[in-house]
């Protein structure tokens, strides 16, 4: 409350100082940062007053800390639908305390509306987030996304960007119902496919489920990816407690919204609160922690890789290994789909990320900075949780949590030397999670949907199905067909998870005996997934941290020949699926662009 009075960088009388042209502009706050080059900056200050007055500003308005609103209204893009009435609360809390608020647009991307796939355009989102901060006159940003590739976009943007930043997200959609039970998007929409697929569901009833899976604006309403950076968002000091799961549609949501513009203002006056300063290496050490301790979504791997690349004195500090080191030490406390059973609602309703982050006190790096300036102990400090009875929470104790550990894996072998991810606490048939089993390979995607259900696939529950060519180069975007489905004959006979593996991705609202990430990708010459045939036994020793094929170092080189002889090593494509295809990095990089890394 103390900050509550913050005064304006500068008052209505220096603004008359602009058009003094005998002495040099003195300040670059507000407008007079980042002028647009005429040659004669008085001139350049001169001619964007004169075009923002267009839109009825004052100079009074105009000499005030001006917050950049980053605003990803699309009407494609449902999770983001509450957008308007959080604009409007957060403009309130900004003018509210002395700040100009004016908010501009990015690209926004929805899962069900980008092909081919989300993953394809967070890059180009994370590059208009950057320009756009860097090109208008912001004394600090407010950053709201909330759909899975959004939020890393509008990070790894902020990051590189370096202006204060605060995040804000639409927060999660409210549970729907159907034959009396509760459902939401996305873990039950892949569930209930599965039944239909299965013959367990008609048609009467999916037609009925698609009315209520997503039964209002926001983002899924799981522990898919949106809610995982969520809550990476607030374990890394860039949010509020309540910003992780306030739901969509509640006035909660809104207040946090108007909360946000004020600390944005106080950003604004606290230049040195930039991403790269706020941010440490403890800070992501947090946010891995609360990662594994949420069973929170495998794309938050691939986002947290790229993100830490983009931080110049982080980014060579963390790698796969750390988040299986962290894993190893963290248990699985939050009982949400697809890991567990309930909704963000109950995780909101049990006390959310300040009951979670008091929870694990003892694994955290307390002295990790936060927005306020304050330490992440300091503000746990002063911000003690309202007490849930224990059988109402979805949130459990360290001494009886859900998972003991390793909710997330980090694999590695001659399958996948750079690594890749199992999400055990999502798997259906904990078995599996210690299983050898002949290959049933499939191409591509377009090869699975051809065959998966064909009734002469040699297959049986005991199969390990390898999906190739869905990597970051090979399938641009690296698609979330790693959720190879059950093959029908074997559904229909209840089998519901078997060892699948792929250097694809998979929807963090999916769950099952899962390796995803392997690299490198088939489609690299020196992968060894790519040259997996069906009846090669592959074993996955989850408890040992391995993944391999069981054939010789000298068949995996006489293969790799016959296949490199025909790969076509650089794309000649045009646009930004040629830069896409020369340029990503692998999963294990965060998939990012090479030339947008901290290291250029
Ligand atoms: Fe937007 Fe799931 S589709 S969060």
């Amino acid at each position: 409350m103390e900050n509550r009075k913050e005064k304006p960088i500068e008052t209505h009388e220096m603004s008359l100082s602009d058009y003094d042209i005998s002495t040099p502009i003195q300040s670059a706050t507000g407008l007079r940062q980042g002028l647009t080059s005429y040659g004669d900056a008085h001139f350049s200050l001169f001619l964007r007053k004169v075009f923002i007055k267009a839109l009825g500003y004052s100079e009074d308005a105009l000499s005030r800390p001006i917050i950049g609103v980053i605003n990803t209204y699309s009407s494609f893009n449902p999770c983001h639908a509450n957008m308007p009435q959080l604009l409007d609360a957060v403009k309130r809390g900004v003018q509210l305390h002395g700040g100009l608020a004016i908010d501009f647009p990015t690209i926004s991307i929805h899962e069900a509306f980008s092909s081919p796939t989300s993953m394809f355009l967070r890059n180009l989102m994370s590059m208009d987030t950057e320009e756009m901060i860097k090109a208008q006159p912001c004394d600090a940003i407010i950053l709201i996304g909330g759909c899975d590739k959004t939020t890393p976009a509008q990070l790894m943007g902020a990051i590189s960007a370096n202006k204060p930043a605060m995040h804000l997200v639409t927060g999660p959609m409210m549970p729907g119902s159907h034959r009396g039970v509760r459902v939401g998007a996305c873990t039950d929409c892949r569930n209930n496919w599965a039944s239909y697929r299965a013959g367990a569901l008609d048609m009467e009833d999916i037609v009925a489920l698609n009315d209520e899976l997503a039964p209002t604006a926001g983002t899924c309403g799981v522990m898919g990816t949106a809610s995982t950076m969520a809550c990476i968002l607030v374990a890394l000091g860039l949010m509020p407690f309540a910003g992780a799961s306030a739901p969509a549609v509640s006035s909660a949501r809104l207040r946090v919204a108007e909360e946000t513009g004020r600390i944005a203002v106080t950003l604004a006056t606290n230049q040195s609160l930039r991403p790269q300063g706020l941010l440490q290496r403890e800070s992501f050490l947090n946010a891995i922690t609360v990662l594994q301790a949420i069973g929170g979504s495998t794309n938050a791997v691939v986002h947290l890789m790229a993100i830490i690349g983009r931080h110049p004195q982080v980014a060579d500090t963390i790698n796969l290994d750390t988040f299986d080191e962290i894993g190893r030490k963290t248990p699985l406390l939050v009982d949400l789909k697809p890991s567990g059973d309930n909704y963000m609602t109950d995780f909101h309703n049990s006390g959310g990320m300040l009951s979670l982050l008091w929870e694990l006190k003892p694994l955290l790096h307390l002295d990790a900075m936060t927005y306020s300036g304050m330490t992440l102990g300091e503000e746990l400090a002063k911000a003690v949780p309202l007490r849930v009875p224990h059988h109402l929470s979805c949130i459990q104790t360290l001494d009886e949590p859900l998972y003991p550990a390793s909710s997330l894996i980090v694999l590695r072998g001659n399958l996948a030397p750079r690594g890749a991810i199992i999400k055990a606490s999502a798997s259906k048939d904990r078995r599996l999670l210690h299983h050898s089993g002949k290959a049933v390979v499939f191409k591509s995607s377009e090869d699975l949907s051809r065959r998966i259900d064909d009734p002469e696939l040699a297959v049986t529950a005991d199969s390990v199905l390898v999906l190739q060519g869905i990597g970051p180069k090979g399938n641009p975007g690296m698609p979330e067909a790693g959720l190879i489905p059950i093959p029908k004959k074997l559904a229909a006979h209840g089998v519901v998870d078997m060892l699948r593996l792929s250097d694809g991705r998979m929807s963090g609202t999916a769950g099952g005996t899962i390796v995803l990430h392997v690299s490198p990708e088939s489609a690299d010459p020196s992968s060894v997934l790519g040259i997996v045939q069906d009846g090669d036994v592959v074993i996955c020793d989850a408890e040992r941290r391995t993944l391999k094929v069981d054939i010789s170092n000298e068949e995996i080189a006489k293969r790799q020949g016959q296949i490199r002889a025909s790969t076509d090593a650089m794309s000649t494509e045009r646009g930004y699926r040629g830069l896409y295809k020369r340029t990503v990095l692998q999963a294990d990089k965060g998939a990012d662009f090479d030339f947008l890394t901290a290291q250029g």
